[in-house]
């Protein structure tokens, strides 16, 4: 019996300590919206794609690496092969020249994303300690997916406009940054986007902090899974076919037991 009452009161303070570890991390979840890709009809958006590409190469990529990714991939949200391969041209890539010395060469299709650091520890130096995570799989890694990750480029709170409390409760001071949804809400990126940050070619929608966070968003939902669309469609066909079959089956079914009525 005393055994029985010792584990049970072990097991309520394991409880209790689970739910004090969840409170001090607090998490606060992003609202959920609407995405193109989503649902067994998704497919990206490629105006939006693109846009989004800009905003990565223009802002993110001084940071991020997004290192799953070729430059010819581009191709594959709607721009022209000319026009990639002017955009690899632009990047200068470390590479060997034909006696062995290191040398830089205008980036090629075939070449990987540029890395903007050389390693995990010059990325770390260069921000404060905490080196920029690759994007590649950045969507579909954090809980909440697209919403996560418009949540965390919108969701940061200038320090004037904390409340005494949130100050309080998780210790902020002027030099931190507050983001609503990053767990812990010091978070050692800056506000990357803000109005303007960006510009749209003209007949784009205005480059408000939504709108690229949206955008951007959407480009690394399609480099976290570029073959969504192409297994979407695999499914309808499935789905279609089975439902054929099930048809054929059933009148399969009745003419064989026809006579038997
Ligand atoms: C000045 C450098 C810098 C720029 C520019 C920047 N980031 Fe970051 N980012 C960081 C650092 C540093 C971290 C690590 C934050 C941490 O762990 O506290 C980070 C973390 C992240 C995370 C991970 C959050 C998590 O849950 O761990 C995402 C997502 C992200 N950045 C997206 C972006 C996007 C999208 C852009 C462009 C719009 C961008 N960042 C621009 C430095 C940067």
């Amino acid at each position: 019996m005393r055994k029985l009452l010792v584990s049970g009161v072990i097991a309520l303070a394991a409880l209790g300590a689970g739910a004090v570890a969840i409170a001090a991390e607090s998490v606060v979840h992003p609202p959920h919206r609407h995405w193109h890709f989503q649902g067994p009809f998704g497919t990206y958006d490629r105006a939006a794609a693109q846009r989004g590409f800009q905003v990565y190469k223009e802002v993110c990529a001084a940071c991020h690496s997004l290192s799953l990714l070729s430059y010819r991939n581009l191709m594959e949200i709607g721009l022209s092969e000319d026009q990639v391969k002017a955009i690899a041209a632009e990047v200068q890539v470390p590479d060997l020249s034909e006696d062995g010395s290191p040398i830089e060469r205008p980036g090629r299709l075939s070449d990987r994303f540029k890395k903007p650091f050389p390693n995990e520890l010059a990325a770390a130096a260069a921000n404060g300690g905490k080196a920029p995570p690759d994007l590649s799989l950045m969507v579909k890694a954090r809980e909440g997916g697209p919403d996560y990750l418009f949540g965390i480029l919108t969701g940061y709170v200038p320090f004037e406009k904390l409340t005494p409390e949130q100050i309080k409760e998780f210790s902020v001071t002027k030099d931190d940054n507050f983001n609503l949804y990053f767990p812990g809400h010091k978070i050692a990126m800056p506000a990357p986007l803000s109005d303007g940050k960006v510009t749209y070619i003209e007949g784009g929608p205005k480059a408000t902090l939504d709108q690229m966070a949206s955008d951007v968003t959407e480009f690394l939902a399609w480099a976290s899974e570029p073959h969504l669309e192409a297994r979407n469609r695999t499914g309808i066909r499935v789905v279609l076919f089975l439902l054929a079959f099930a048809g054929l089956m059933y009148a399969v079914k009745r003419q064989v037991w026809a006579d038997k009525h």
